[in-house]
């Protein structure tokens, strides 16, 4: 009987403990929170489907304007080996501008628009230590960006942004997320859109909801 109750009791405990909860909505956010469409993209940052679906991705926020919130959410896949490191980058960089998103989303262009990501593939890394990935990317940064290269490095170390980064990742398994890119309207699944889709195929999903 107190055996039990003890079970009980520990399970319950365990049950109602969540370390995790984000202290905000997770993403990258780009829109009012109160426009009537949520789009979320789970991308990885070294995934060239991501790179084929975020110009269209783009296009459809212009398209939509204010009545489109979206939220971009890193997903970096274990067998993208440097994907991880990239995706910690991507929130140095947030981090270096203080919390603003310009320069995140300008580093998102260039790993899928300006064919960055390219380099960190896993042919393109084959040879280099984890270190040595670690100073490709700061030296990429800090060449590009406003941000010194020092400043990357320790941010690429920084245990409260690797916790951002791997809230990111739980978030979207939390979801059942296996691959990318995958995306959300309204908080559901559309397993219609992928990364071939184009403005057409998001307006006959989205255009009847704004009806
Ligand atoms: C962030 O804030 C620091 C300290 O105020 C400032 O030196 C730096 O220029 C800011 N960076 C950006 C990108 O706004």
């Amino acid at each position: 009987m107190k055996l039990s109750f003890f079970l009980i009791s520990f399970c319950l405990i365990f049950l109602i403990s969540c370390d995790l909860i984000p202290s905000r909505y997770p993403g990258k956010r780009q829109g009012d929170p109160a426009a009537p469409i949520m789009i979320e993209m789970h991308g990885d940052l070294l995934c060239p489907a991501c790179a084929e679906a975020w110009p269209t991705m783009k296009e459809v926020l212009v398209h939509y304007g204010d009545k489109v919130v979206f939220y971009f959410h890193t997903f970096p896949l274990p067998y993208h080996t440097a994907s991880f490191h990239v995706s910690q980058a991507s929130n140095v960089i947030v981090k270096l501008s203080n919390n603003t998103l310009t320069y995140f989303w300008r580093y998102l262009d260039d790993l899928y628009i300006q064919s960055l990501q390219q380099q960190y593939w896993n042919d393109k890394i084959a040879t280099l230590t984890d270190t040595e990935v670690v100073d490709e990317i700061a030296k990429y940064i800090s060449s590009n960006y406003p941000f010194s290269y020092t400043d990357v490095i320790n941010g690429m170390q920084d245990e409260n942004i690797n916790m951002d980064t791997r809230v990111a990742w739980k978030f979207a398994c939390a979801r059942g997320i296996y691959g990318t890119p995958m995306f959300y309207i309204n908080g559901m699944l559309c397993s219609d859109i992928g990364s071939g889709s184009t403005l057409q195929d998001w307006e006959k999903l989205i255009d009847g909801l704004l009806a």
